[in-house]
């Protein structure tokens, strides 16, 4: 029966004028509802907070109108232009957590209502003191975008993630998944953005309680892991790890309300190589502490001011006893930081040369409370490090006698 009528007006050529709605009703069907909604819209796609489509609506289509008229949002003379339509419309490379549909009826919503308010005389003479928009600045809203917080998991865990790989990540752990079962390769090889996706899907980076994620608590041993201690609390990896993931939860959680509640960005970037340095005939009395080494380039005659290899383990108890696969440290933003993201570990490259070697020893506490250089023991010695690649070929070094 409805149908049939359809056709009929539709064959009339009357169907615009009758069952156009007029633009309250489009608001209280349509727009209205999004602001009633629990589910995340579109924006959440690209900004973990800060922003949602929710902060432009006003339970009152008048003042809704009005504000976005006034904050630049609605083109009153190209309506399907408006800025607001634009900012709906940007959708990602590759769709993550939103449908598309749901970004396709925000969309027609917002451009059928745009389209019939502004024909509406009453509503363009509107006038309110209300804004809408973010209530967050702009610096905010640039932290918390996806592509930013990839980046800054990029900088912070895939560079380093290489010391976990043997054991999780799907290219080379199949003994591993046989034993342990799927869930063991979280990392997404080549794919940071997947390992992100990964880590918070199956809770492995908890949002809730950042402290407690698995992906801190299983390497450092706060809880039993499988593959022993890969970290200790306060070594470089861990600190880096740390810091993303408090970072993404306070994001997530939108905790950041003006600058200057953002954290500092290091100034450097650390990649794991596979070049292993091996320090042999440790002192016993060393034997349970926490070992750091830094390397230093010769730099014309004396030493480059920072290191441009680093690492840090926990000696091998009575074996006398430190080897571990050593880090690249280079400037945040230089070429050779660009480089390392795209490269797998094995392809990462130290120059061979001579080195200045200085060697921390301090207990797993005064890591944890970053309190290294002050509180440990600092010995050094010369190298000329070949830095070949692979556990079969470590660079050796007998431990220093002389203390600095
Ligand atoms: C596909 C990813 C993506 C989606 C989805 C997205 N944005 Fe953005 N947004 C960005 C990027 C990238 C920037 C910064 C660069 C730019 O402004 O072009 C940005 C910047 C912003 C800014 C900063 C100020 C400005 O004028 O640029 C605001 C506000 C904003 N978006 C709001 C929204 C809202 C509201 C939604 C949802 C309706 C949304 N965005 C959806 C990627 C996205
Ligand atoms: C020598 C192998 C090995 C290495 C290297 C290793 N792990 Fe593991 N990991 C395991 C095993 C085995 C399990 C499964 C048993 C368990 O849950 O403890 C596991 C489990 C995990 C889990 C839980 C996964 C899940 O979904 O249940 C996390 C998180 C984890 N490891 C983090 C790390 C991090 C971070 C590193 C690197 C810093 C690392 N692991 C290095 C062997 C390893």
């Amino acid at each position: 029966m409805r149908l049939m009528s359809c056709f009929l007006l539709v064959t009339l050529g009357v169907v615009p004028a009758l069952l156009a709605e007029d633009s309250l009703q489009v608001f209280e069907r349509r727009i209205l509802p999004i602001l009633n909604s629990k589910n995340a819209s579109s924006c959440s796609e690209c900004h973990l907070s800060g922003v949602d489509l929710k902060d432009y609506i006003r339970p009152s289509q008048t003042e809704t109108f009005a504000a976005l008229r006034a904050g630049g949002m609605i083109d009153v003379d190209h309506p399907d232009k408006s800025k607001l339509l634009e900012f709906i419309a940007r959708s990602p490379a590759q769709p993550g957590l939103i449908k598309p549909e749901v970004r396709q009826a925000e969309l027609d919503a917002f451009r059928a209502w745009i389209r019939a308010a502004v024909s509406d005389p009453k509503l363009l003479a509107a006038k309110t003191q209300l804004t809408v928009g973010p209530e967050v600045p702009d610096e905010v809203i640039r932290h918390a975008r996806q592509d930013r917080v990839l980046q800054s998991f990029v900088d912070n865990i895939w560079l380093e993630v290489g010391r976990c790989a043997g054991c999780h990540s799907s290219d080379q752990n199949a003994e591993q998944v046989k034993k342990h079962g799927e869930q063991m390769s979280w990392i997404k090889p080549g794919n940071p953005a997947a390992t992100l996706a990964h880590l918070r899907e199956y809770e492995l980076l908890d949002v809730k309680q950042p402290e407690k994620s698995l992906l801190l608590a299983k390497p450092t041993l706060q809880v039993k892991h499988g593959g022993g201690q890969k970290m200790v609390l306060g070594d470089r990896s861990y600190q880096q790890f740390h810091a993303f993931v408090q970072d993404y939860a306070a994001s997530v959680n939108g905790q950041y309300q003006s600058t200057k509640d953002l954290p500092q960005e290091s100034p450097i970037v650390v990649a794991v190589t596979d070049s292993w340095l091996k320090i042999t005939d440790i002192p016993h009395q060393f034997a349970s502490l926490i070992l750091r080494a830094e390397a230093y380039p010769a730099r014309g005659n004396g030493w480059a001011e920072t290191p441009l290899v680093i690492g840090d383990r926990a000696i091998a108890g009575d074996r006398h006893l430190w080897q571990q696969h050593m880090s690249l440290s280079v400037d945040r933003g230089s070429e050779v930081a660009r480089k390392l993201a795209s490269q797998p570990k094995n392809d990462r490259r130290i120059p061979s040369g001579k080195y200045l070697l200085k060697i921390w020893v301090a207990t797993e506490k005064e890591f944890a409370a970053n309190q290294v250089y002050e509180k440990g023991q600092v010995f050094e010695t010369t190298v000329n490090a070949q830095w070949a690649s692979g556990y079969g070929s470590m660079t050796v070094v007998p431990f220093p006698q002389k203390k600095r």
